[in-house]
């Protein structure tokens, strides 16, 4: 099964990393795909997202990390993909994860989108919430790898 792990990752945290780890075992082969998006003003560009995703995920053997803008059910139809997989953290995801799941269905039937619930102790997580606590001074040690949180002191200047 070649299976898309798409989002924003703006930036990677330990939550993605996690549900990266994991669907990475249970597929052939996962590609990590960057959404170039145009609704969210994003802190880091696509190339440094995908630069920290490369440092931090790189080494696994069977994934590819790439860049995707437009529709994603067209992006997993040109990668050859026939999963979609998304990580749940909370009931409060499901409702719009679930009409995702709903129209990617409708668009192309051939993909599913599969979930994983992500672990307990990163439930809490999301790169909004960590460039909020970096940007205020606080501690981001246990949300993203060292190398993200670098590279987020050195975006807001501290
Ligand atoms: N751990 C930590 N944080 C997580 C997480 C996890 N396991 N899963 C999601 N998050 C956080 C993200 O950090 C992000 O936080 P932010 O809002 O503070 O930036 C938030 O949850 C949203 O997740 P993300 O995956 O970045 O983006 P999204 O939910 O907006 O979805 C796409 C992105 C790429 C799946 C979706 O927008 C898409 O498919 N776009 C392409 C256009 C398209 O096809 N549209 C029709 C789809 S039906």
């Amino acid at each position: 099964m070649i299976a898309i792990y798409p989002g924003t990752f703006d930036p990677a945290t330990y939550g993605h990393i996690d549900i990266i780890m994991r669907a990475s075992k249970v597929v052939d082969k996962l590609i990590v795909a960057v959404l170039n998006n145009s609704a969210k003003q994003p802190m880091f560009t696509v190339d440094e997202r995908l630069q920290m995703l490369n440092e931090t995920c790189g080494d696994i053997s069977n994934i590819e990390i790439t860049a995707f803008s437009g529709l994603l059910i067209e992006f997993a139809k040109h990668s050859g993909a026939n999963a979609i997989i998304r990580g749940l953290r909370a009931v409060s995801d499901f409702e719009y994860e679930f009409q995702m799941a709903l129209t990617n269905k409708i668009l192309n039937e051939e993909v599913e989108t599969l979930f994983i619930s992500t672990s307990a102790r990163y439930a809490y997580l999301s790169s909004s919430i960590v460039k909020e606590v970096a940007a205020l001074g606080g501690c981001v040690e246990s949300m993203v790898p060292a190398v993200i949180g670098d590279r987020l002191l050195q975006k807001i200047g501290k």
